[in-house]
């Protein structure tokens, strides 16, 4: 019998991932930029079950419950341990545990940290040695584009590729540039439009052609201000291309709109906060959130400020981080007779 466990991290994205040429194998329209988080991270246990049966898919909480996710996202796991399976040239059952270290109403993603987390504890459990690349590509695969950026840590960059090779590279260590990413959570739960029907809806938008025109600028400056740690150089083009990223979905048919009027709140803060000598500069992923990037000094202040800002849930203080590690200890079992 086989297991393996590892954790994985979130990441925010510099230059947002925003439709995909191909759309089941996420093979994107064009590259994406991001960091990868330190604090917001899943924890999955893969443990290969002796004999038939069916693949399990558990997703414990904080306290220690543990329940069947059923629906979609049971169903993108298991067509996921599938697609494991036949790159290991396995038959072996699996037993997936997962576990994220932020509270599920907070409102951030978590499919490129569990993805992620659970392409790696797979194919341990399933004993297959795997480049980066590979790695990269299996979790990109996921159909959660994103997780192909999360198997890296520090900086990632994500070129667009094609259907033979699209995977993540790395662009610079998290030890090269401490910066901070300070989350005012706002959403209540998940949203109402994921993200894989926002890239479907993407070139709708009579925007989006110039977005494409657009963000390999974007990207070329991006790459410049994480060779010069510059966040003067960074800060502009991240808002930029996140106000764009939201003016594409608002502008698709039909339309998504992402915001909450806390979310308006929290930008407006942000460039008060600016006015006021603090270095921060915002971004949102397809959410109400908003990811306030800054270095180390300003983080405190941040912090309280988004806080104190009317609608803000709750604040997630994170930062780079050095990318997935694997875990000696396996994630705690469902007790027998807990909820199937
Ligand atoms: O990986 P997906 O399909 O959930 O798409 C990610 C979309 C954004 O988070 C909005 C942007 C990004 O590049 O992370």
């Amino acid at each position: 019998m086989s297991v393996a466990t590892w954790e994985a991290p979130a990441n925010i994205a510099f230059v947002k991932y925003w439709g995909a040429r191909n759309l089941e194998e996420a093979i994107p329209r064009h590259p994406s930029i991001s960091m990868t988080l330190s604090s917001c991270v899943s924890r999955t246990t893969v443990e290969c079950l002796a004999g038939a049966g069916a693949d399990e898919v558990w997703l414990l909480s904080e306290g220690g419950g543990a329940e069947r996710p059923g629906g979609t996202f049971e169903g993108r796991v298991l067509d996921h341990l599938e697609r494991l399976r036949r790159h290991a040239g396995r038959r072996e059952r699996l037993r997936v545990l997962t576990r994220n270290s932020f509270p599920a109403a907070a409102g951030m993603a978590s499919s490129a940290s569990g993805f992620a987390a659970l392409t790696l504890a797979a194919l341990d459990a399933l004993g297959v040695e795997t480049t980066p690349a590979e790695l990269s590509e299996l979790a990109r695969r996921s159909g959660s584009g994103s997780a192909a950026r999360s198997v890296l840590g520090g900086y990632v960059e994500w070129p667009a590729g094609d259907l033979e090779s699209c995977h993540a590279e790395a662009l610079a260590r998290a030890e090269h540039w401490d910066l901070r990413d300070v989350v005012a959570s706002i959403q209540d739960g998940p949203k109402e439009v994921s993200s894989l029907e926002g890239h479907r809806r993407a070139p709708t938008s009579p925007h989006y052609a110039r977005r494409l025109e657009l963000v390999e600028g974007r990207l070329r400056e991006v790459r410049g201000a994480i060779e010069e740690r510059s966040l003067e150089r960074l800060g502009p083009v991240l808002e930029e291309d996140a106000l764009e990223l939201h003016l594409v979905a608002m502008s698709s048919r039909p339309p998504i709109l992402y915001w909450a009027p806390a979310t308006l709140a929290v930008l407006a803060r942000v460039r008060g906060l600016r006015e006021e000598g603090v270095v921060a500069w915002y971004t949102m992923d397809a959410g109400a959130n908003v990811h306030v990037i800054c270095p180390p000094e300003d983080e405190p202040r941040v912090a309280r400020e988004l806080a104190a800002v009317s609608g803000v849930r709750d604040v997630i203080r994170d930062g780079v981080g050095p990318g997935p590690r694997r875990l000696e200890e396996p994630l705690p079992g469902p007790v027998p007779g807990e909820s199937g």
